[in-house]
């Protein structure tokens, strides 16, 4: 047994080597002719890990002879909902963090004319795919879009999609071993069938110009290096044109047009459709620009001041990973309601349904990567991991035009190693995406002689600097809040992206003296300081309180308050407003009635 378990360990070694990585997810997965594989997927839940080695779950053979017999087994007695984490569907899987096994049949008749894709919205954290037991490839990062083309390796008839999908935090991880949220593993979004024609439309890009409001940009990529023709009608601008894709299958975008220009308070939308052969993409499409002009930022020439919150993508009703249109609508919803114009999505990618709700209910986004805290960025796999998932999300999302700042890193603690990889994001987010800011939120401000300066090393290669700071919570106030004198030699825009405290809702212990009581009058107290302040700093352009609800965190382990759960929301579990909201309320009210500054 000893030898035969050694071999097969080092042939588990070479096929984890084997693993090729997926293709970058095509865009617009909802545009496009796909049929949905939701649903409950068979599952066996593997601790060891021991599936993708001896145990040979992959090969999901069945045993044929007299004496054959297997150790696992796919059925229907055992099945888990897809989409949806794992923790939250089984009482023994709540603090699970290995690997689970999905698998789905689905039918199809293959034909000469099409092309067919698997399409995953995500898997948390590493999922290796099969397909008819032949290994299709695996996917790192929880948060990201992966696909697979599947054209000729389907058979008519029946076949079977299998994952492993393994949430184990991993050193050097993307974010690593530590984080103040719940690690939801599982396929936690929809998973896609695609059709396609033979040469179809990979990619697009289709925003403002960022120097004239009157000029539709951008391009179009077919899956070949080949000329066709593209028609592109967005009705509502009286376009339907046809452009000619080069021998590379690219081709330019460019319309000149009088264009209603999307904003917070009127997100206008355009239906636009992309056309190849007898194919058709639909989308609905905004149009703006965002930059910086010293410490302000413009939105469509106009300096705008955001009125945000943080929010995690956790449904709190359910206690889980948030991953439909319907707990979207819940999220967003909430921010409207608190008077936001802007919302930081943290600390990880979200759903498209997330964006797409927020785009329709005029709320600008704070997208980020899970560069978050204790990185291991000496190890010479981290910025790859880092630089693969900025592009995924960028390459996902360039069209939505409420996405205004790719963020590269949340408190990350300075040095050599990190500020590499820091600004090597930076500069690569600003490659991919010219058309957008380029922020990070850091709590590294230094305080000397009374003064709040903004100094971290990282600061001046972003557009947008963000700032976490916990004055009245996890530290005291350096005197009296509007007396805290903030002070910049960057002449960059700042954002408050982090501020607050905890409380329980209605805690019937109510004092405003001590934090160990995580009374309501306490953080109500801060956030009233915290208002005073903001109102003398001169280059903060918005503010963004931590955290729209409450949130589950394995670090939040006080078991008379927490119980499992960071306090710090404006919105208990229960979706109950605490005191704090009123406050944030009340003061995004008066800035909404003013014309601008805070
Ligand atoms: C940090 C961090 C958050 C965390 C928060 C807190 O600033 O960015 O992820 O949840 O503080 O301590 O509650």
């Amino acid at each position: 047994m000893k030898l035969k378990y050694t071999i097969c360990s080092l042939f588990a070694a070479i096929f984890y080597l084997q693993s090729v990585s997926a293709q970058s997810a095509m865009i617009n997965v909802y545009g496009r002719n796909t049929t949905l594989l939701n649903g409950k997927w068979q599952t066996i839940i593997d601790p060891f890990d021991s599936g993708i080695g001896w145990r040979g779950i992959y090969k999901d053979t069945k045993p044929t002879g007299k004496n054959d017999f297997l150790e696992y087994s796919f059925d229907d007695d055992n099945t888990l909902n897809v989409p949806g984490d794992f923790n939250s569907q089984m009482p023994e899987l709540k603090w699970y963090e290995s690997t689970v096994w999905y698998k789905k049949t689905f039918t199809c008749t293959p034909d000469e004319s099409h092309r067919l894709f698997i399409h995953f919205g995500a898997a948390n954290y590493i999922a290796d795919v099969f397909l008819n037991g032949k290994k299709l490839g695996r996917h790192e990062g929880g948060f990201t879009p992966f696909q697979f083309e599947i054209t000729n390796l389907v058979k008519p008839g029946e076949n079977a999609v299998l994952l492993r999908v393994n949430s184990a935090r991993v050193k050097n991880g993307i974010p690593g071993f530590g984080f103040d949220w719940f690690n939801y593993g599982g396929i936690t979004r929809d998973v896609h069938l695609i059709k396609t024609v033979k040469l179809f439309i990979q990619d697009y890009k289709i925003q403002l110009d960022t120097a004239d409001k009157t000029k539709i940009t951008g391009y179009v990529k077919l899956s070949d290096n080949k000329a066709a023709p593209v028609v592109i009608s967005i009705p509502g601008l009286k376009i339907n044109e046809k452009i000619t894709t080069d021998d590379k299958g690219y081709a330019v975008v460019n319309f000149k047009r009088d264009i209603q220009l999307w904003t917070p308070e009127d997100p206008k939308l355009y239906d636009v459709r992309l056309s190849l052969e007898n194919e058709n993409i639909t989308d609905r499409i905004g149009f703006r620009t965002i930059k910086t002009r010293g410490t302000q930022i413009l939105l469509n020439g106009q300096p705008i001041f955001f009125r945000g919150v943080n929010i995690h993508e956790e449904i709190p009703q359910r206690a889980a990973r948030a991953y439909s249109e319907a707990d979207a609508k819940q999220l967003m919803g909430w921010a409207k309601e608190l008077g936001c114009n802007f919302v930081r999505l943290v600390h990880y990618p979200h759903s498209e349904y997330e964006i797409k709700q927020a785009e329709e209910k005029g709320l600008l986004v704070w997208e980020e990567i899970p560069v978050y805290q204790g990185i291991d960025f000496p190890d010479s796999a981290v910025r790859g991991k880092a630089e693969l998932m900025l592009r995924e999300v960028i390459n996902r999302d360039k069209n939505r035009c409420n996405v205004i700042l790719w963020s590269v890193a949340n408190e990350t603690g300075p040095s050599q190693d990190r500020d590499r990889t820091l600004v090597s994001l930076a500069k690569t987010a600003k490659a991919l995406d010219p058309t957008r800011l380029v922020t990070a939120a850091f709590n590294n401000v230094s305080f000397h002689d009374g003064k709040m300066e903004l100094k971290d090393s990282v600061m001046r290669y972003v557009d947008v600097i963000g700032v976490n700071e916990y004055m009245g919570w996890y530290t005291d106030w350096p005197g009296q809040a509007d007396k805290v004198e903030w002070i910049s030699k960057l002449n960059k825009p700042l954002v408050m992206s982090e501020f607050g405290g905890e409380s329980v809702y209605n805690n019937k212990i109510d004092t405003a003296v001590k934090a160990s009581a995580w009374s309501e009058t306490y953080v109500e107290n801060i956030y009233n300081s915290q208002i005073k302040m903001f109102k003398t700093i001169p280059f903060l352009q918005g503010v963004c309180p931590w955290v729209l609800v409450d949130f589950k965190s394995p670090v939040r382990m006080q078991q008379t308050f927490q119980k499992g759960w960071n306090r710090k929301g404006l919105l208990s579990d229960k979706g109950e407003k605490k005191k704090a909201w009123f406050v944030m309320k009340a003061y995004y009210d008066e800035l909404k009635n003013k014309t601008l500054v805070n």
